[in-house]
Parts: C-alpha cells; sequence; structure tokens
C-alpha cells in the first residue's frame, strides 16, 4: 500500500524554483530513505506547484526520485502529471539523476532561446565533404566487408592510428593491443563502472564533476567521495585524505579542459597525484575528451605518463571530427582490457562497424592536426569573446578562464540562486545550465555552466547580454 510522505515534503504550493530545492534536491538528497512510487502535481499553474509525493515503502538505500520529481515542474498548466512507478525497476535506476539534463535541453530548445546550456561541438566544423568522400571510398572498396560483423575490440587499423597518434604526441608508448574502440566514450564510463564496481564501492570524482560520469557510475550504486578542484586540479590535501579514509576503487578525473569547470590540471599537480596512487590499487581514470583543444595548440601530459601501470585514458573523436559517429575509446593496461573487453561483447558485441572504417579512411586521407587548428582557433575566439563580456557586463560574477575545451563555470553572486537564473533566463530567452547536478555531495546552487563551442560570435554576444539583463533583474 502506498503512504503519502508528506513529512518530507507537504502539500503547500511551491514556487518553481522552491519546488525544486525542495522535492528535487532536498528530497533526494536528504530523506532519500523513500521510495517514491507515485508523484505528481495536484495543481500547476504555470507559476508552481503543489507536489504529492506517495511512497510504498521506505527504502534503506539511497532512492534517487530525482527523475519522477523534475517533471511536474514542467508540464503545461492545468495538465495533471502521474508518474506511476507499477513496475518492478531494478534498484540501480533509482540512482539515476538522469532526466535532469533532458527535461533541461527540452525546455531550452524553443529556437528563439539562445542555449548556452547544452555540450553540442560546433556543427559548422563537422567536415562533412570529407567523411562523404570516405563514406563513398568504404562503399566503393568493400562494402559487404564493411556492412559485416566484426570484431569486439575494433577495426585493427583505427586502434593502430589511435596508438601512434599518443606515441606521437605524447610521446607514451601506447600499441593497438592496448586500445579498445567503443560506443564514443561515454561508454567507456559505462563498461568501466560495470567491471569495477559493486553496490556500495567507493568512486572518487571531482568536485565538481561530469555529469555524464556520474549518471553513468551511479546504475553501478557506488558511494562517491569527492575531491574539490582548484585552479591546479583536485585539492592535495583532500585526494590524500579520500586515500586514507575513504579508499576508492577509481578516481575519475578530467586533467584537460575540465567539464563542467574548463579547468586544466597543471604539470606538477598531476604528478603530485599520481605520487599519490602509485603502489595502491586505486585506477585513475583520465577522461581525456578534450585534450586536442587546448587552443595554444600544446598537448598536456597525461596523468597515465607518470603512472602507466593503475592509469586508463578515455578518448573520442567526438570532439575533433564527428559525435554523430559515437567512436570513442579505451586506452588501459592489459591487467584490464581483457575485462572490459567481455563487458563491451556482452553489452553490443561492438561499435558501428562502417563508422570505424569511414573514420579511418578520413583520418588517413585528412589532415587530422589542421582540422583540429581550425576547430581551435573558433572555440577559443568564443571562449575569450564570453569571458570578456562576463567581466564587462556582469562583473559581480567570477568565472573560470579554460584553457581550451568547450565549457566554462560561472559564480553567481551571494544569494542568487542558479535555477533562479535558469528560469528567468528561460522567460528572457537564453539559457544556461544550473551547477547543482556537477556535484555529487550536493552545492553547486551559486554555479553554473556555459557552453561556447556551439554558439557563434553573434549569438554569444546577444545572449551574453541578455544574460546581464537576467543577473541585473536578479541582484
Ligand atoms: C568529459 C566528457 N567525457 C565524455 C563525454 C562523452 O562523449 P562521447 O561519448 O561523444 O565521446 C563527454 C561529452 O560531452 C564529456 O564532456
Amino acid at each position: 500500500m502506498s503512504k503519502p510522505i508528506r513529512s518530507a515534503v507537504r502539500p503547500q504550493k511551491f514556487s518553481d524554483e522552491r519546488f525544486y530545492d525542495r522535492v528535487g534536491f532536498l528530497l533526494c538528497r536528504k530523506v532519500a530513505s523513500f521510495r517514491p512510487a507515485v508523484i505528481h502535481a495536484d495543481h500547476h499553474d504555470g507559476m508552481g506547484c503543489t507536489p504529492t509525493c506517495l511512497a510504498d515503502r521506505p527504502v534503506t538505500s539511497r532512492g534517487i526520485p530525482f527523475l519522477y520529481v523534475e517533471r511536474p515542474t514542467l508540464v503545461p498548466s492545468g495538465r495533471r502529471f502521474v508518474s506511476t512507478m507499477t513496475f518492478a525497476f531494478a534498484r540501480r535506476i533509482q540512482h539515476a539523476p538522469a532526466s535532469f539534463l533532458g527535461e533541461l535541453f527540452r525546455v531550452s530548445s524553443d529556437p528563439s532561446i539562445i542555449s548556452f546550456a547544452g555540450g553540442l561541438p560546433s556543427s559548422a566544423l563537422i567536415d562533412t565533404g570529407g567523411l562523404s568522400d570516405a563514406a563513398r571510398d568504404v562503399f566503393d572498396t568493400d562494402p559487404r566487408t564493411a556492412l559485416q560483423y566484426s570484431t569486439t575490440d575494433g577495426y585493427r587499423p583505427l586502434r593502430e592510428y589511435i596508438a601512434a597518434r599518443y606515441r606521437k604526441r605524447l610521446g607514451i608508448p601506447a600499441t593497438a593491443d592496448e586500445i579498445q574502440i567503443t560506443n564514443g566514450s561515454q561508454q567507456c564510463l559505462d563498461l568501466f563502472a560495470k567491471i569495477f564496481l559493486n553496490p556500495g564501492d567507493r568512486v572518487g570524482m571531482e568536485r565538481p564533476g561530469y555529469l555524464g560520469a556520474i549518471e553513468a557510475f551511479s546504475l553501478y550504486e557506488p558511494e562517491f567521495t569527492a575531491v574539490p578542484l582548484d585552479h591546479e586540479g583536485p585539492d592535495p590535501g583532500a585526494f590524500s585524505k579520500m586515500m586514507r579514509e575513504t579508499p576508492v576503487k577509481f578516481f575519475y578525473g578530467i586533467p584537460n579542459s575540465q567539464n563542467p569547470s574548463g579547468c586544466t590540471y597543471s604539470q606538477d599537480r598531476r604528478r603530485e597525484i599520481a605520487e599519490m596512487l602509485k603502489g595502491t590499487s586505486t585506477v585513475f581514470y583520465e577522461d581525456d575528451a578534450f585534450g586536442e583543444l587546448f587552443f595554444d595548440g600544446k598537448p598536456r601530459l597525461p596523468v597515465k605518463r607518470f603512472l602507466p601501470g593503475n592509469a586508463v585514458i578515455s578518448g573520442s573523436f567526438s570532439k575533433t571530427t564527428a559525435p554523430g559517429m559515437r567512436i570513442g575509446w579505451l586506452y588501459a593496461p592489459p591487467e584490464i582490457l581483457p575485462a572490459f573487453n567481455t563487458a563491451k561483447q556482452a553489452a553490443d558485441l561492438h561499435s558501428n562497424f562502417l563508422c570505424q572504417q569511414i573514420l579511418h579512411r578520413y583520418l588517413t586521407t585528412n589532415d587530422l592536426d589542421c582540422h583540429i587548428r581550425k576547430i581551435i582557433a573558433v572555440y577559443s575566439r568564443q571562449c575569450r569573446l564570453m569571458c570578456d563580456l562576463f567581466d564587462d557586463l556582469m562583473p559581480a560574477l567570477s568565472h573560470t578562464t579554460p584553457e581550451g575545451g568547450m565549457f566554462l563555470t560561472a559564480t553567481l553572486p551571494a544569494g542568487l540562486h542558479a535555477m533562479k537564473v535558469f528560469e528567468e533566463g528561460i522567460r528572457q530567452k537564453v539559457a544556461v545550465l544550473p551547477g547543482m547536478p556537477f556535484f555529487v555531495d550536493g552545492g553547486g546552487t551559486d554555479t553554473i555552466r556555459l557552453n561556447f563551442s556551439n554558439a557563434d560570435e553573434e549569438k554569444i554576444t546577444e545572449g551574453m547580454h541578455r544574460l546581464a539583463g537576467v543577473i541585473s533583474g536578479l541582484s
């Protein structure tokens, strides 16, 4: 029998912002001993709603009702939302804060809204001509093989290309045998967590951390230890405390132009982190989604360079070539790769073989470095413009100044809630992403993430003026 959990959420009218606060965060994080069976908004007049949460029975582990409580705030006026969790979903899905972004993106998909909330690379910089020539070549050469099943580890010539690029760019002795092709680097996060985590195991995360990783890992029901980032990387004191007090199976970090902060680890910090991990069984998971996108064109040495035995790197062609091809990879020591390969085979047999061949043909008949130079020239201009406009128009905010990548984070003036900025932003046709979902241990209500890769300079200028209007109206 379902029983109301009115002690957690009283049936009173909340503003949308308070609804998020009270239900989406307070309930999720602090009163998470209840699993919501049915959550609905009895009333929604466009300004707020009256939530009623029903729990079928208390549960002891962290049930995260995020998924189900977000939607009532977004239903059109007067419509009643009912989420009937009548199916016996596994506990792991209740750990996934998955729909938060989906809903925000849906709200900001209105073409009149200038969106800095998403995370897309620039569509204008995808080399459609080069890729269509490569596709034609593959079809003209051996289409029957190209369209056949293939091996789990991936198209060997592509793995050799990736290994050779590590050797050339970073001077690390990678071989094709250490590379596993995946369906985007996002799949690495899922499969890596799948082979390492039992429920309750600990994972170390940057604070703030990449939301896609939080989502992927959450499905395996870990406990997170968050290590704050400063401008040089993970705080060494907090990192060493984590290693002493709450040893983690792996630490997940993005040393190059982190998402969401834009922070890049200094070389010294990379060494320091590697030193702390040496001789332990903790793996450093190095997500290198943005390592090719430094505005100065210079690569930074990966942590794996200082920790070859227990570091893995995930990489991706999404930001340098085309995200829709969904080609990424894991570069890992031979002790890890067989387990990863087994999980990959069970998940999908192999990544799209046709796309792997098209991509390889493209990479070997075009100059990738030259293409990347074009991308970083554009992103660096857009990033500088966004930073300058913050400084000129919104001096009360502080912001990170990325050396590369696609994102920066801004900190709001004291007392201003990121959800308010998001909601007022939507009204004034500019979307930013509230920082809270990037914080595994709560917080981030005074931060917003902005993407600078997918809006041209004209849009950035107009969008930042709109944002300045939002901030001054709310301050
Ligand atoms: C830090 C980071 N890692 C991984 C990914 C996943 O990218 P993909 O699966 O396209 O390689 C993203 C996507 O934006 C990202 O920002």
